[in-house]
Order: C-alpha cells, then structure tokens, then sequence
C-alpha cells in the first residue's frame, strides 16, 4: 500500500479527485466504483469544479456505488442513490443510465446482489474503486467478522455503524437495520483502490489498518494483500500512526 499524506480534508479532497480525473483521462470507458458518506464529499465538489472548467468529461464513465440501505428509495434523501445524485451525478455530463446503485427497495434483494456482481463483469469490473473506512475497520458495508469471500449481499447493520449514520436521520429508528453492499471479494477485483482516510476520529482505524493482522475482524486489513492501493490520509487521520 502506497501513503500519500496531505495536510487536511482539503487536500485529500483535490488528490483524490487528481486520481480519479487521471483515470477517466487515460481509459475510454472508464469504470469507477464509488463511496457515500463524509469522506468522499470533498473529492466529489472538486470533481464537479473540474467539469465546470471544462478540465474533465464523464460522458464515457460508467459508475458503481458500493452499497445503498434496504428498504431506502431512491427519492428518500437518506439513500445513497440520491446522494449520489445530489452531491455529484447531477451536477456533471454522466449518462445517468450508466451509474449503478443497488436497489434497496428491490422485491427480491437476493436477485438484485447477483444482477449487481453480473453487472459488474459485464463491464469487466472496477479500474479504480474509492473507499472510505469505518471507526471498526468496515469498508463498504462489510462489518467485522465478514467472510473475506463475499460478494455483493445483503448485511445486518452493526449497532456502532448505525449509531454512526444516525447523524442523517430523525431518530435511530429511522435508521435502517440492512444494507446492500459489495462484498469484500468484489472489492478486491479492482484493478487499483484509493482508500480516503481524514480527521483525528479515523486515526486508530487507520493505524490498525496499516500495523495489524489481516484478520476478517478488521475488513480493511485485506487491502494489505491488493497489489495496487493508494491512500490518502490528512496529517489528523495519521497522528496515531506507529512509526
Ligand atoms: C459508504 C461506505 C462506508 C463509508 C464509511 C466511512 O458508501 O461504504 O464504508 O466509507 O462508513 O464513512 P464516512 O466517510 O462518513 O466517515
């Protein structure tokens, strides 16, 4: 794993969105995987500057977002499908067509995990994949004790995950108890990864990620076993890091 340290959020923001240009530059249909949540927010904002300057183009990019809430449409501002759409997709020339959310209100969430990973070898799978990471190690919605074999299933949220999220609802009971999520073998079917690690509260996670066991304990330690991972961290998220 490769460490580009940054001074602060803005910072990681602008390198990770240099990233993600870059790749949508050099391949002609481009396949990114994509993240909700705090993290990625910033890279987002950079992203829709650079098509505003005209510096970049999506029209060729076909998306992937890792995860998305059962029972969440995509009208619902909690759902990551509307997320997407109104913090990026909206704001740039992507075919809406081509950017793929699970769909937490479908009738048959078994069915709609094997059309996400059939989806995904459709398009010969992800070139570059953003990630954030959970206080407990989760990336996407993969919580301790996930089986490094998974693919895209269905996930019982972890109390501290949904105490986490709780933040975006009324009240915790509005928070939804299951997810959809790429699993963490679909994860690691991409060509390259970039992992978005900002602020002191991510510390711990970040330092255990890059000193401890790869163990199904900590989902993020198998990205120690990918060949091709760039993350980026701000001076805050890498204070607890043992030299
Ligand atoms: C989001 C996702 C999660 C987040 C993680 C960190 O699609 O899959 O794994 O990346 O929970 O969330 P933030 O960025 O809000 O701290």
């Amino acid at each position: 794993m490769n460490i580009k340290q940054v001074e602060d959020y803005e910072a990681m923001s602008i390198a990770g969105a240099q990233l993600i240009m870059e790749t949508v530059k050099r391949l002609e249909n481009p396949v990114l995987g994509l993240a909700t949540g705090s993290t990625p927010e910033g890279v987002y904002k950079q992203l829709i500057d650079a098509y505003q300057r005209q510096q970049v183009s999506f029209r060729e990019t076909t998306t992937f977002n890792l995860d998305e809430y059962v029972g969440l449409a995509g009208e619902d501002p909690n759902s990551y499908r509307y997320f997407m759409d109104d913090k990026f997709f909206d704001h740039i020339d992507i075919n809406k067509q081509q950017t793929f959310v699970p769909n937490g209100k479908a009738d048959d969430l078994q069915q709609e995990c094997e059309q996400y990973e059939q989806r995904l070898k459709d398009h010969q799978e992800i070139d570059l994949q953003v990630l954030g990471i959970g206080v407990n190690g989760h990336i996407g919605f993969n919580e301790p004790g996930t089986s490094f074999k998974t693919r895209t299933h269905v996930v019982n949220l972890a109390p501290s995950t949904r105490e986490a999220n709780a933040r975006f609802f009324n009240s915790m009971q509005e928070v939804p108890e299951q997810a959809i999520t790429m699993g963490i073998a679909t994860i690691m079917k991409s060509e390259k990864i970039v992992l978005l690690v900002s602020g002191e509260k991510k510390a711990r996670a970040l330092d255990q990620l890059l000193h401890g066991d790869v163990t199904e304990e900590f989902p993020a330690s198998i990205l120690q076993t990918h060949d091709n991972v760039q993350i980026i961290a701000d001076k805050a998220a890498l204070s607890k890091v043992r030299v």
